[in-house]
């Protein structure tokens, strides 16, 4: 069985769905562990819980990235990590981290990239006024939210959408699309032909 480490750095929404839908049987993985970059993140609460392990770091305790990250691989070495799910962590990974587990890091944005990179996605599209946002599931490279795509959905933006409402409306098709795609990938139907993801029948 594959085994899998989810990374976080706050609320952990999706985190908590991708345990969800491993719990209902979505796809045959184990979470072995959840790794969160701030001591204050809900995310610690919600792995403690569901007695998923935690690897809470802050990187001001280290003398480097290189050094902040050593740690991580460590631990993901302990645990056999065969895949990485990004969902709200808000940091990059550096390209030795990232060569590393090539191919085996996704990440969740909640936009149609490449539009709306960044922090800010759900607040940008709004007020760009774009007609539909939506969610992204992509592979991590070495330049930030660039990586091939693997699944994306689109949301309609209705006049009434505020900020809130729209935000709501992006986690709940987070929730959905980012357990599916674990779901292909484990199942090995995640072929990347350059930087074309072809999702396998
Ligand atoms: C999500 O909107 C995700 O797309 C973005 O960060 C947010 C994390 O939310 N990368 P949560 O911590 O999973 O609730």
């Amino acid at each position: 069985m594959m085994n899998i480490a989810i990374f976080c750095s706050g609320n952990g929404s999706n985190f908590q769905a991708i345990v969800d839908a491993s719990k209902s049987g979505l796809f045959d993985a184990n979470i072995a562990l959840m790794v969160c970059d701030s001591k204050k993140a809900d995310a610690i609460e919600r792995a403690a819980s569901e007695e998923i392990k935690t690897l809470v770091l802050d990187i001001k305790d280290f003398d480097s990235k290189v050094s902040y990250e050593a740690e991580i691989i460590k631990a993901l070495e302990k645990h056999n990590i065969d895949l990485i799910c990004l969902a709200g962590y808000m940091r990059l990974l550096l390209p030795s981290f990232i060569n590393k587990y090539k191919n085996r890091i996704l990440n969740i944005h909640p936009a149609l990239l490449p539009s709306f990179k960044g922090m800010h996605a759900i607040k940008d599209a709004l007020s760009y006024g774009v007609k539909q946002t939506g969610v992204t599931v992509h592979f991590v490279n070495e330049d930030m939210d660039t990586g091939p795509i693997i699944l994306q959905e689109p949301i309609i933006i209705e006049d009434s959408d505020t900020e809130k409402r729209l935000t709501a409306k992006i986690h709940e098709l987070e929730h959905r699309l980012y357990p599916r795609c674990i779901k292909l990938f484990l199942e090995g139907k995640v072929k990347i032909e350059g930087r074309t993801v072809r999702i396998l029948p």
